[in-house]
């Protein structure tokens, strides 16, 4: 598809000279003959390219090409004036204009120019296309549980569907969320995070949804919200079980109907986003408890996906940490400081109850506060260095997060998996050891596979 052009002249003898050569050429144009009609046409649609008039009936161009690059970034500017001065073709492209051209020139040249302007345009879309299709180094993991993951998001990515990314803190949800917008076909539009938790539940409606000048006090001016900066991307709405209910109603509606009013306005803009969510709360215990609506959750959860607690990614650590370590050598442009085999078996037993967070900060202090090249055991922060459980000790640590029901089943299945293991695979003599019948433990390990 090719990129709309705005085309802002008022002289409407040269208007109508250029708005039908740009047609001729193939190009979809919008015209506008002042500042104000600019201003509104940038604020309904998305333009690929401005052809920019200096002096209009009601303002300046270059003030209007500030407005431009403040509402729509991504566009590629052009200026063209009549009354041609270096300081005046300076200050545009100080300001960020891509070209500047005095009046008069023929038609040809302009089209020429914007040809090429175009072109850059596409070279650098194919080159954020490329590197977004690079095989994902960024989510480091070998485990079964990560690969199945990767999986199922590089499956996704390039579906419009609502994702819920669901995990706990530190898990990597947010890198997720990276992957699932460099992944997609809208990986060329932005990409806006919002932090549902930070912000105030007074706030978050004209933090979403913009709000007009004047909608409140201290609103003096027109702001744009997230719904409507996410245009043409991706919406990452981060720990989304702390919207209020009422807010979650406001946002469906905004999800049905693919439009949105900002607080105090009455014109309805068309917003087109993918939506990604995540939480570290328990979802189905949100909805139990009524904070969050079901018809909410449906919407945003059409596909689901589970980052799984480090603790359940055996051999990842080593390879996270050694990832770790070799990003930071880098940044200080040092040499990677080694682990020794035991300080590395420590890691590996430790639970990580902060997840990836966690041991990302760990080895960060420890390449700041090792005098030698290699981490040793007694380098460790304490709660690492007596991990090492006792035989026959079952370790699980625990989100405070969850219901008693299911921190009860996390331990239960721990406990059997350790027991299993123990008695080398042998199920009649687990279940002796723990007490209960052959069946009811197959019952139970059938439970926990079909969960997953
Ligand atoms: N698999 C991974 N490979 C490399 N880095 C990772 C991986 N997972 C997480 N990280 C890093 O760990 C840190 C925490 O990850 P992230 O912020 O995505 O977690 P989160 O699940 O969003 O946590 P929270 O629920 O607290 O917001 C980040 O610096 C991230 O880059
Ligand atoms: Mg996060």
């Amino acid at each position: 598809m090719r990129s709309r052009i705005l085309l802002v002249e008022d002289d409407p003898l040269y208007a109508g000279m250029l708005f039908e050569a740009l047609e001729r050429a193939g190009h979809p144009v919008a015209h506008a003959g002042t500042v104000a009609e600019a201003v509104e046409l940038l604020e309904r649609e998305a333009f690929g390219v401005a052809l920019l008039d200096v002096r209009l009936p009601d303002g300046d161009g270059l003030a209007l090409l500030r407005t431009l690059l403040e509402l729509q970034p991504g566009c590629s500017a052009l200026v063209m004036t009549g009354h041609a001065s270096v300081e005046s073709a300076v200050e545009a492209m100080k300001i960020g204009a891509q070209d500047y051209l005095p009046k008069p020139f023929p038609t040809e040249v302009i089209l020429l120019k914007l040809e090429r302007l175009l072109r850059t345009r596409e070279v650098e879309e194919e080159l954020r296309e490329l590197r977004a299709r690079a095989p994902d180094t960024e989510f480091v993991g070998q485990s079964p549980k990560v690969r199945r993951l990767l999986a199922t998001v590089r499956t996704v990515a390039p579906k419009d569907a609502n994702v819920l990314i669901q995990g706990e803190s530190g898990t990597g949800k947010e890198l997720v969320a990276e992957m699932l917008h460099r992944l997609s076909p809208r990986a060329g539009g932005p990409l806006v995070r919002v932090n549902c938790g930070a912000i105030p539940a007074s706030l978050l409606e004209a933090e979403l949804f913009g709000h007009e000048r004047g909608a409140f006090t201290g609103a003096d001016r027109r702001r744009k919200g997230m719904l409507e900066q996410a245009h043409g991307g991706t919406l990452f709405l981060d720990e989304v079980g702390e919207i209020p209910p009422a807010m979650q109603v406001k946002l469906l509606r905004a999800l049905q109907e693919r439009r949105i009013r900002r607080v105090g306005g009455e014109a309805e803009i068309e917003v087109d986003f993918r939506l990604v969510t995540a939480t570290n709360r328990d979802v189905a215990d949100l909805v139990r408890q009524g904070e969050m609506r079901e018809d909410f959750f449906f919407r945003i959860a059409v596909i689901p996906l589970e980052v799984p607690p480090l603790r359940d990614r055996p051999g990842d650590v080593p390879l996270l940490a050694q990832h770790f370590i070799e990003r930071l050598s880098r940044a200080h442009g040092t040499e990677p400081v080694r682990l020794s085999p035991e300080a590395l078996e420590l890691l590996e037993r430790y639970p990580w109850p902060g997840n990836v967070r966690e041991l990302e900060n760990v080895i960060e202090r420890l390449q700041v506060l090792t005098p030698g090249d290699t981490i040793t055991p007694r380098h460790l922060p304490p709660e690492i260095r007596r991990t090492r459980p006792a035989e026959g000790m079952v370790y699980e640590v625990v989100s405070t997060r969850l219901t008693l029901r299911e921190a009860v089943q996390r331990f239960e299945r721990r406990f059997i998996g350790q027991v299993l293991a123990e008695e080398g695979g042998n199920r009649t003599a687990a279940a002796a050891r723990l007490g209960i019948s052959r069946k009811n433990l197959w019952e139970k390990l059938s439970a926990a596979v079909t969960e997953r």
